[in-house]
């Protein structure tokens, strides 16, 4: 399962990018709005911290089919290197879906609540869909279970439509989906903190750190190592 960041905070995005094996970023209106500051620059900066060859999925703001391949292409043009134009699963934007695949350009189908929109999304050649999980959990609709449906559906069809899966305040959300087959999940830079920590962790590392030190001292292995 891949790992993206969901989020437009820049410093929070370094972070995730210096420390853990991400694959890309994903931003939606929303995300973007609360980083409060110059859109076109904070794309450009996105795409610096991340390079070229890690995903950048960045969402449509347009709400007819002609005008959000038209947002599209420019953004494609702009953000350049491995971008993804997501577009939320509407009528107008299943046919945008379709005329941007047909563009050459890669498509994320998100604000994805059912089965039924992931299977329509992709069968309009998106190549990820976006459940949203959290959102699905708050209304008692179990976003774990709708994630392996769909996933189940689309190995069922042979569609290489990937999951995407993103809204999520909880590791054990991340865990659950990974356990029934999530390609890849989007989370924010603060939840990609907690996933690794457990107190168990650094006890045992305090008590490596001690029981070094009771013998070598200060010194650490590569500097008697480089005596
Ligand atoms: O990308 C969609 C995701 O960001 C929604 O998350 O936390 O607003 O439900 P949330």
């Amino acid at each position: 399962m891949l790992f993206m960041v969901d989020s437009a905070d820049i410093q929070g995005i370094k972070k995730c990018n210096e420390f853990f094996p991400i694959s890309g970023v994903t931003t939606n209106p929303t995300i973007i709005s609360s980083a409060k500051s110059d859109f076109k620059q904070l794309l450009r900066d996105i795409r610096d911290i991340i390079g070229d060859d890690k995903m950048l999925h960045v969402q449509t703001t347009a709400c007819v089919a002609d005008d959000i391949v038209r947002e599209a292409e420019l953004l494609r043009d702009f953000v350049g290197g491995n971008f993804y134009i997501k577009i939320p699963i509407t009528e107008e934007g299943l046919k945008a879906m379709s005329m941007c695949k047909a563009r050459g350009i890669k498509v994320t189908a998100t604000a994805i609540f059912t089965q039924q929109q992931a299977l329509m999304a992709a069968r309009a050649g998106a190549d990820f869909v976006a459940p949203y999980i959290n959102r699905l959990d708050n209304i008692i609709s179990d976003g774990v279970h709708v994630v392996e449906e769909i996933v189940k559906m689309f190995n069922m069809q042979g569609l290489k439509t990937k999951v995407l899966a993103a809204s999520f305040k909880t590791c054990e959300q991340v865990h659950k989906v990974a356990m029934v087959g999530a390609h890849s999940v989007t989370i924010n830079p603060d939840l990609f903190s907690t996933l690794i920590y457990h107190p168990l962790t650094m006890y045992a590392i305090d008590a490596f750190d001690s029981d070094w030190s009771m013998v070598y001292g200060n010194k650490k292995a590569g500097d008697i190592l480089s005596e």
